[in-house]
């Protein structure tokens, strides 16, 4: 169903994702399906967007919450589920949560991932997302679906509900080839799809000794897949960064490309922010002042004349662990202060490693390891840091940067990613200076960390003008949603009318 308005047409785009900020976040996919939401609605497009119901939601975070269907029976192995299905405002984006009644409760759990039947529950989720759609008579031009939890949902509206929904068309996102749902072939009996043979050939969801791979049923199905940077889409294509998947994606290339993920300028924005002690923009900087002051506070360290240097991510490899362990030891060396607000993840050698840290480094006036998941508190540490550390052995997009940019606070990268496209180096890159914005570093040893930390350390304390420079460099540049939110429009446009 599509309005032409003008010259332009309205595409109605249903999101389906297992995140979307600030009500169900556990990184940044969350923020991508809000952002990017937000935007394309601001270019005049309806969007709506659905969920699985966790029952740690942030419900604060969502208004008018209430029952939008009752009995939707989705079948599921010899039998169905039964599913209440809710809606509520998040933030003023129409979302719709699904409540599956199973009885292993799929998502009445304390997080939302990293338990044994994670393919199950979002495989269900996939189906049942197209169960919604068929019998509320919800047609959308394009579903927009994401990460390796929503693989099966392309291959279940071509394989099982093409008769139904014949028009719509499938754009699939990649955030993380780290997670692909690699699982038994259980899950095409579950979905009714059977077909084994057919189903588990390389070309399609096989992944080997009879394994399926959602991700690939995703890649295979879609009609435009896309990851979150052109770098990461050059290093999965070119590169051992697909887990795998890359011969996949060289099979389907002409439907692939990378869009730079976009911030979310209403939520992570100095000038409006109301977590902040007080506002502040380029042109006057003493509210970021007053930040510092704030965390040093929140965080029992003392005030003393240095830079604050943090971390804020997952507590995951992914993220460089061993390399962010070594900054917190060279930043206390070399007269910094370190904040860390990380989340556990699901490896429990490095859960384990920073509890033990934490103990360690408890008196220390100059170190504060926060663990857990605080959105209110990361605020406050993009704002009073001077620097902040993300140190990755790979990273698709990474949003923590690009927040960092907006909030003057200086990134210090390792060159990976979409890194390499937003962070450039100050004294390296061969960009204009106005355009150099942090420091970067390329080998995964604490040597190459070390030259790029050193560097703006040294900054701070030896030309506090010109590290004042980089900081307004980087809170000028634009990483809002408004150009890649335009890129996706374009990509619905294309698979609507391709040719
Ligand atoms: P990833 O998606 O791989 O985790 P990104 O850098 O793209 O990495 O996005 C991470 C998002 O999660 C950012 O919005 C960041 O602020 C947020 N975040 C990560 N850890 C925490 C935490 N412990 N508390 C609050 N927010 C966090
Ligand atoms: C992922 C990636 C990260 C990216 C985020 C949002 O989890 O690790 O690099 O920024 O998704 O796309």
């Amino acid at each position: 169903m599509s309005v032409r308005t003008g010259s332009r047409i309205a595409v109605y785009v249903v999101m389906v994702a297992s995140e979307c900020a600030p009500a169900a976040k556990a990184g940044g996919l969350g923020d991508v399906v809000f952002g990017l939401s937000r935007e394309v609605e601001v270019r005049g497009h309806a969007v709506e967007i659905v969920l699985p119901r966790y029952e740690h939601m942030r419900y604060q975070d969502i208004w008018g919450f209430q029952v939008s269907y009752e009995d939707l029976w989705v079948p599921w192995f010899g039998g169905a589920i039964r599913c209440t299905v809710w809606f509520g405002f998040v933030h003023g984006r129409r979302c719709f949560f699904i409540e599956p009644h199973s009885a292993e409760n799929f998502f009445g759990r304390a997080e939302h991932y990293g338990y044994a039947d994670d393919v199950n529950r979002f495989a269900f989720f996939s189906k049942a997302v197209l169960e919604f759609l068929l019998r509320t008579n919800k047609r959308p031009d394009v579903i927009h679906c994401h990460d390796w939890q929503t693989g099966l949902l392309p291959v279940l509206l071509y394989e099982q509900y093409q008769q139904h929904m014949p028009w719509q068309r499938v754009c699939y996102t990649i955030h993380n080839f780290g997670h692909q749902g690699v699982t038994g072939d259980w899950v095409l009996w579950a979905s009714r799809l059977g077909r084994l043979e057919h189903f588990t050939h390389p070309d399609r969801l096989g992944n080997g000794y009879g394994a399926v791979n959602l991700m690939k049923g995703g890649i295979v199905y879609a009609n435009f897949v896309t990851t979150v940077s052109p770098q990461h889409a050059h290093e999965v294509r070119y590169s051992d960064q697909a887990g795998g998947l890359g011969h996949t994606l060289y099979v389907h290339e002409r439907k692939f490309g990378g869009v730079l993920n976009g911030v979310d300028y209403e939520t992570w924005n100095p000038e409006t922010d109301p977590l902040l002690p007080t506002r502040y923009t380029a042109d006057d900087l003493t509210g970021k002042y007053h930040a510092k002051a704030r965390l040093r506070h929140r965080f029992w360290l003392r005030e003393r004349y240095g830079p604050i240097v943090a971390y804020v991510g997952r507590l995951d490899q992914q993220k460089g662990m061993h390399l962010v362990h070594h900054a917190i030891f060279h930043t206390l060396g070399h007269g910094g202060q370190f904040v860390l607000l990380s989340s556990t993840g699901h490896q429990q050698d490095v859960n384990d490693h920073f509890w033990w840290l934490k103990n360690h480094l408890n008196d220390n006036p100059d170190c504060h390891i926060e663990i857990g998941y605080h959105e209110e508190l990361a605020h406050l540490v993009f704002a009073g840091a001077d620097i902040l550390v993300v140190p990755s052995m790979f990273e698709p997009c990474g949003l923590v940067p690009l927040i960092a940019l907006r909030y003057g606070t200086v990134p210090v990268v390792r060159a990976i990613g979409g890194m390499i496209d937003t962070i450039f180096d100050r004294d390296h890159s061969l960009r204009p200076a106005h355009e150099r914005n942090g420091y970067v570093f390329h080998h995964t040893d604490e040597h190459a960390l070390e030259s790029a930390l050193h560097r703006a350390i040294s900054l701070w304390f030896s030309s506090p003008e010109d590290f004042r420079e980089l900081m307004v460099n980087g809170m000028r540049a634009d990483h809002s949603w408004a150009t890649p939110g335009q890129h996706y429009v374009d990509i619905y446009d294309f698979i609507r009318h391709p040719g």
